[in-house]
């Protein structure tokens, strides 16, 4: 059976038929920076036709540009930044964010820690790891652009995250995973079990740090743009038999996932998390993970 074929099936299994899609180029206004009409607005003039996305706050489709959404003086002046419309679900899933103390634990290249910068609009702070040195340029150029005031950067695994000695109010965990076909053309090509598998390890191991360091009462929001359950609803199912956490309710894009896969029944908690088949947006899960009192 060809690797495609292979994932095909699996996904038939959870109830999703497979079909080729190619996610629509998204922004995102950064509101700290200006008044969101007014770089709507300037974005208009130049002719860039724009599509709010229903789901989302600051969220637009772009249907048209004549040229680089990157080149534009309002995206070199941080006005907005481009953002996939399923990646900016996770930020807003907190309950609160001005003025806490959050930690982006895998947070290179930035993208959702301005995000979290801007709906805190800038106060509080972020502590942003990354393990990948040479993703930490690209991601401090980034912050600078758009003018993030309230993060530290560190050079830091995940997995070591207790040596910063700090317990948070918010985690995000938007951890490495095996990505999906929808944004990398050569997905059949190159994934296999094996690297499902070892990235869900990672994973867990990545989110065991993070129990951690969470405050009693703080929120910790898990996302991967992962199709593969191994690294969504089994590894939440592990959490929760294994870290103390639960599953809080979420309300945004996608469906309630299923307590049942693989012919494996699991805990009742994890339909409050949400699948995003690809489709309008790329492929992604997310979720709300607290300590049980
Ligand atoms: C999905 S990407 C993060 C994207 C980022 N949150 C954003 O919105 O721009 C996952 C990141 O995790 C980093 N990473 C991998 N293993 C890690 C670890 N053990 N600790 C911290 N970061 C890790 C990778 O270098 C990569 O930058």
């Amino acid at each position: 059976m060809s690797n495609k074929k292979f994932f095909e099936e699996r996904y038939a299994k959870l109830g999703w038929k497979f079909k080729y899609v190619k996610p629509k180029q998204a922004i995102r206004i950064n509101t700290m920076n200006i008044a969101e009409e007014k770089v709507v607005n300037r974005l208009e003039a130049l002719k860039i036709k724009l599509e709010k996305v229903p789901f989302l706050e600051h969220g637009y489709w772009v249907h048209h540009s004549e040229f680089s959404l990157g080149a534009t003086s309002e995206y070199l002046l941080g006005l907005y930044s481009i953002q996939e419309a399923a990646a900016q679900i996770p930020a807003t899933l907190f309950t609160e964010l001005k003025n806490k103390v959050v930690l982006d634990a895998c947070a290179a290249p930035g993208g959702k820690t301005v995000q979290l910068a801007d709906l805190m609009q800038n106060t509080g702070v972020i502590i942003a790891l990354d393990v990948k040195k040479e993703r930490l340029t690209a991601m401090a150029n980034h912050l600078e652009r758009c003018h993030v005031k309230n993060t530290i950067i560190y050079n830091l695994d995940a997995r070591h995250a207790s040596k910063l000695k700090l317990k948070f109010d918010c985690i995000l965990l938007d951890v490495p995973c095996s990505g999906n076909f929808s944004t990398d053309k050569q997905w059949f090509r190159k994934r296999t079990i094996k690297d499902i598998e070892r990235n869900a390890k990672l994973q867990r191991e990545i989110m065991t740090e993070a129990a951690k360091i969470l405050k009693d009462d703080g929120e910790m929001i898990y996302s991967t743009c992962s199709l593969e359950p191994e690294e969504n609803e089994l590894n939440i199912n592990w959490a929760i038999e294994n870290l103390n956490l639960k599953v809080a309710k979420i309300d945004c894009y996608g469906e309630n996932t299923s307590t049942k896969i693989f012919g494996k029944q699991l805990d009742n908690q994890i339909e409050n998390c949400r699948r995003i088949w690809p489709g309008k947006t790329q492929g992604f899960f997310v979720c709300k993970l607290k300590k049980v009192a």
